[in-house]
């Protein structure tokens, strides 16, 4: 881990609470400590901020390009951030399975800037597993097993014409017409940030083993993934007012817990550039 000017305080099981800082005017230097931060812990939380939309669009652009997610509804006004929204009629939620965003694209977005805009009374935590974490604490037998393994993305079940948000009452998900691709990553990854091994599998968009049926990869995958989601590897952020949260998407998962029906939650989600992936 590289020196950093920021006040870093390590969360138990995934990313850091990044304190005394004001998003809206970051240095050069503090941005690109940011950057080196969040590659190393994955996940930073700041509290109490008050960044408008023009003033999240800046800090997202200071740390990488926008990618713009092409299946999640624009918040009005400003196309490149994504509306992660449900109302209080609404059961369904937006990202309520573990995932990482845009896994499913042959260039990962490298990360999220989530900002908290309409919370709910009570619940509407984001849950984080830290997937370097999770590859370093793998039994040798199954790192043996992984290496060199490649794995099949896809977001067609998730985000097509019949995939799974088609089926909810947040049916604007499911986009016909939009090109669903299945593209193919390293099960176990080099980080392009901190040079670490990361394993890079998911159970929202991950579909099977390059060279295997899903059923054949199912019984591997499983494995991987209830080991990722040990308790000790997983943080919750229990969101408030002001709560930015960023995340790199290559090391990480998080989960968006569906638990104030009857409540309205937004937020606003810019997702970030990436590059391929290269194996470990
Ligand atoms: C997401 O999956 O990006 C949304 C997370 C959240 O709403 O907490």
């Amino acid at each position: 881990m590289i020196e950093t000017r920021l006040r870093i305080e390590p969360i138990q099981g995934c990313g850091a609470l990044v304190k005394d800082v004001d998003l809206a005017r970051l240095g050069d230097a503090e941005v690109g400590d940011l950057r080196q931060a969040l590659f190393d812990h994955g996940l930073l939380v700041f509290r109490e901020q008050s960044l408008t939309p023009e003033q999240h669009i800046a800090l997202a652009e200071r740390i990488a390009p926008i990618d713009v997610n092409r299946f999640f509804p624009a918040a009005p006004g400003y196309p490149v951030i994504a509306k992660v929204e449900k109302t209080a009629q609404q059961t369904t939620n937006i990202g309520g399975g573990w995932h990482t965003d845009h896994s499913y694209d042959a260039e990962p977005a490298m990360g999220s800037v989530l900002v908290a805009r309409d919370l709910p009374p009570a619940g509407g935590d984001t849950l984080f597993a830290d997937l370097y974490a999770a590859y370093d604490t793998l039994d040798a037998e199954t790192k043996a097993e992984i290496a060199g393994l490649r794995a099949v993305h896809g977001s067609d079940h998730v985000f097509g014409e019949k995939g799974a948000y088609a089926q909810t009452d947040q049916p604007e998900l499911a986009k016909g017409g939009v090109e669903t691709p299945e593209t193919v990553h390293p099960v176990v990854i080099t980080h392009p940030g901190s040079g670490k091994s990361v394993l890079y599998v998911n159970p929202s968009f991950t579909l099977r083993f390059e060279g295997r049926t899903r059923e054949e990869s199912l019984p591997l995958l499983m494995k991987l993934y209830a080991h990722a989601i040990d308790q000790s590897r997983v943080s919750t952020l229990v969101w408030a007012p002001g709560t930015v949260a960023i995340w790199d998407n290559r090391c990480t998962w998080h989960f968006a817990r569906n638990d104030y029906h009857g409540h309205y939650r937004l937020m606003h989600r810019i997702t970030l550039a990436g590059c391929a992936l290269e194996a470990a």
